[in-house]
Order: structure tokens, then sequence, then C-alpha cells
């Protein structure tokens, strides 16, 4: 497994329109190593999601991986990783929620963005057999955000507040609700 240099926002790579990839090469030798490469990526920089174009491969794969009790984003769930390809969402619910994100590409910040609150994913897995996951809460902001990335969408493009976009550093001092009195 390899560690993958991670494009910043301005590299054109993550502003490309992805294309599908075939079953014969999801199930091929250098698709199976993307996967593994990208999930050791995402692991070593604590994303809770990453689609290949972040990684310089404008194809439609992304990958979803999360814990509960995740220190950056206060995750109340566990999510066992999700390899979608080529994925397609329908939103199930419009009602929007919204969430303070961050994504590796866009390092150090953090921005409210509401989207639908449930959707349906339809994808291939990593043996290139059809699946449909429902999503809602985190999970659903997490899903869209990874597939944005697949069109050439940033989460900075969503933030219709601009003055909930910050630096984490500021985020946690000014912006970060305080933890639930459970
Ligand atoms: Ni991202």
């Amino acid at each position: 497994m390899a560690i993958l240099k991670v494009a910043r926002l301005g590299h054109p790579v993550l502003r490309e329109k992805c294309r599908d990839l075939t079953p014969e090469e999801i199930v091929s030798e250098p698709v199976r190593q993307l996967v593994a490469d990208m999930r050791a990526t995402m692991s070593e920089y604590a994303g809770v999601g990453l689609a290949a174009p972040q990684v310089h491969e404008p194809v439609r794969l992304a990958l979803v991986e999360f814990e509960e009790g995740d220190d950056r984003y206060r995750v109340d769930a566990d999510q066992a990783l999700l390899v979608l390809f080529n994925a397609r969402v329908d939103v199930l619910d419009a009602e929007p929620a919204g969430f303070w994100e961050g994504c590796l590409s866009v390092p150090g910040l953090r921005g409210f963005v509401e989207r639908p609150s449930k959707i349906r994913v339809e994808y291939l897995d990593e043996n290139a057999e059809p699946c449909e996951l429902l999503a809602e809460g985190f999970l659903s902001t997490v899903c869209q955000h990874e597939l944005d990335h697949l069109d050439g969408v940033l989460y900075v493009d969503k933030i219709a507040d601009p003055e909930r976009f910050a630096f984490v550093e500021e985020y946690e001092r000014f912006h970060q609700p305080a933890p639930d009195d459970a």
C-alpha cells in the first residue's frame, strides 16, 4: 500500500467530471490497488471520505469510513468501509441538514453546508455487484460530499453563509457547538 499525494484546491483535476469504471476495470488489479492506496491515504490524513479525483484519478470511485468518537467531526456512529463505484444519488428527503464540513483537498478549513437529509445511493461494490444504501444524518452528508467530487464540485462551492467558513482553530474557538449534555 502507498500513501498517495492529495490534490489541493486549485488543481484542475478537482474540477473534472469523472468517468464511470467498467465492471472489468472495477475487479482489475490496478483498481483494487487504487482502493487499497486510497484507504491508506484516508487513514493517514484522518479523513472520513476520499474521492478518486483527490488522488489525481478522474474516475467515479469514492470511499467512506468513519468511527464513533472521531475527534475532528464528533461522529456519533460507526460506518464500516464503503467503496462506491459509479454511484448515483436520489434524494429521499430534501429537508436540509447542516454540518460543518472539511476536505483533505482544502486543508485546515471548515465550512457550514446544508444538504438533503436523506438519500438513496445506488452503486457498484468492489465485486462490481449492484448495491443500494440508504443514508441520513452525517453519513448522508459525507456521501454527498464525496460524490460531488466526482462532478468537480467542492463543499466550498456550497457554503451559503460566508461567515460560517473558518480555519479549524477559529472554528473550534468561535463556531463549534458545545458538546451535548448527555
Ligand atoms: Ni472532500
